[in-house]
């Protein structure tokens, strides 16, 4: 079979090396892919990114099978377009996607279907947002309505910094946040407190299959402090999704979501990724929803996983995922993201990366923001690489990751110390 991966980050990466991994496999392409895919002999780069453009070539080079990585396409209705033309594409339609492309819309979907969330209200004039968060009180959170690549949320420890963020999404748009129809809109909600799990779900349509439970960290520096990003370092189990974390998930979120979005004429498929927070007592709220796999929490996962990824999207096209069991390697796997210089909010790029290991069994290295020229790797976005290391425990597979990164060498490089110390705190 002949697969299309779409996308160029760490993820894309990691699902393209594990599709290649199958039997059935002729040839994996990746569009745009990135300097990792680009020199793996296993993988094709495709320099397409336009969304028609690519659908013309997948029907021209009878792609069997597209896996849509990033939520940006998604939102914009690839899957819808590609079906239309008769293509095997699995995530969700641009109707579905709006879980994760518009705030406003996914709040007020959990209110209706009563799946549990954090208290909140929805904005589009920034006065009245203000007298609303003068009214409540911080810690409070403010969250821009469109696609911002991780970094549309503020949590503002003050007031001050409630404000800031009212504006800056609302007036100004520093964020550079893809405004939803009807123009700009915030969602102010409740600050809530516990640790966070990414919960990850495949859905056929009609059926709904758990992926391996995760974490990620999203602030930019140690002891979860400075600026949220997309994702600096992720491990696969999470200690805190116990057997317990684990059936209240799918019972209170994952389900409810799925049988509501086929009741309000909007059937999921594709992956669904539920955001959570849980207390002390093991009680969830839901943070956020994404239509797309995490990114860096697919790096370990996919390293975890033991079943043929070709198969399990073959069955999630095809109503499939009751007939299919997922099988998961024991051990941990944990990713530590090296990103560039400036990232979060000015990555630069074009520095030479030195020190690259050999990829292994057990460490492999994952590319997202690298390109290839004339042999040699540079960086070209935020978060250049994600190193993800499996062993018998988390202690090992931290130790293991972070000897190889150690030889790993470009300017202005910046990545975590403390991957997975939550983890080793359980
Ligand atoms: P989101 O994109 O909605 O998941 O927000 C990004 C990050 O901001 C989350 O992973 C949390 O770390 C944080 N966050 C979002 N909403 C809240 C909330 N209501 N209370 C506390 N932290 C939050
Ligand atoms: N790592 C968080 C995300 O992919 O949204």
């Amino acid at each position: 079979m002949k697969v299309l991966v779409v996308g160029s980050g760490g993820r894309e990466h990691a699902m393209a090396w594990k599709l290649a991994q199958s039997n059935r496999i002729q040839q994996v392409f990746v569009a745009p892919g990135n300097g990792g895919t680009a020199r793996d002999s296993h993988l094709i780069n495709v320099p397409i990114s336009d969304g028609i453009q690519l659908r013309q070539w997948a029907l021209d080079n009878k792609i069997d099978l597209t896996l849509v990585g990033p939520e940006a396409p998604l939102a914009a209705g690839m899957v819808d377009d590609f079906r239309l033309h008769g293509l095997r594409i699995f995530g969700p339609t641009q109707a579905a996607a709006q879980l994760e492309s518009s705030k406003a819309f996914s709040k007020s979907f959990m209110q209706r279907h009563g799946i549990p969330t954090a208290e909140f209200q929805t904005f589009t004039q920034a006065e009245q947002a203000h007298a609303y968060v003068d009214a409540k009180g911080a810690p409070i959170v403010v969250k821009a309505d469109g696609l911002a690549a991780g970094k549309g949320v503020v949590v503002a420890m003050t007031l001050a910094e409630a404000h800031e963020a009212i504006d800056f999404m609302l007036l100004d748009n520093a964020l550079g946040v893809a405004h939803n129809e009807g123009g700009a809109r915030v969602v102010i909600e409740e600050f809530l407190q516990g640790e966070e799990a990414s919960f990850m779900v495949l859905c056929d349509g009609k059926h709904v299959l758990a992926l391996a439970t995760s974490q990620d960290h999203k602030r930019l520096l140690d002891g979860d402090e400075g600026p949220n990003t997309g994702g600096m370092g992720a491990y696969s189990p999470a200690p805190v999704v116990t057997a317990e974390v684990h059936a209240r998930a799918m019972r209170e979120v994952i389900l409810p979501t799925i049988k509501g979005m086929e009741k309000d004429g909007i059937p999921y498929t594709g992956f669904l990724y539920a955001g959570l927070m849980i207390d002390t007592q093991g009680r969830i709220k839901t943070l956020e929803f994404n239509c797309r796999m995490g990114d860096p929490e697919t790096q370990p996962i996919l390293m975890r996983m033991k079943s043929d990824f070709l198969e399990l999207l073959l069955a999630a096209t095809s109503e499939g995922l009751d007939q299919f069991e997922l099988v998961w390697d024991r051990r941990v796997a944990l990713g530590v993201v090296m990103a560039a210089a400036g990232y979060p909010m000015n990555p630069r790029k074009g520095d030479a990366i030195a020190g690259l290991p050999s990829d292994q069994d057990e460490v492999m290295v994952f590319h997202a923001g690298t390109a290839q020229h004339d042999g040699k790797i540079v960086t070209s976005g935020g978060r250049v690489l994600c190193v993800t290391a499996m062993a018998e425990s988390v202690r090992l597979a931290q130790q293991k990751a972070y000897s190889a990164v150690e030889p790993i060498a470009f300017d202005g490089m910046q990545w975590r110390k403390d991957i997975g110390y939550r983890a080793l705190a359980q």
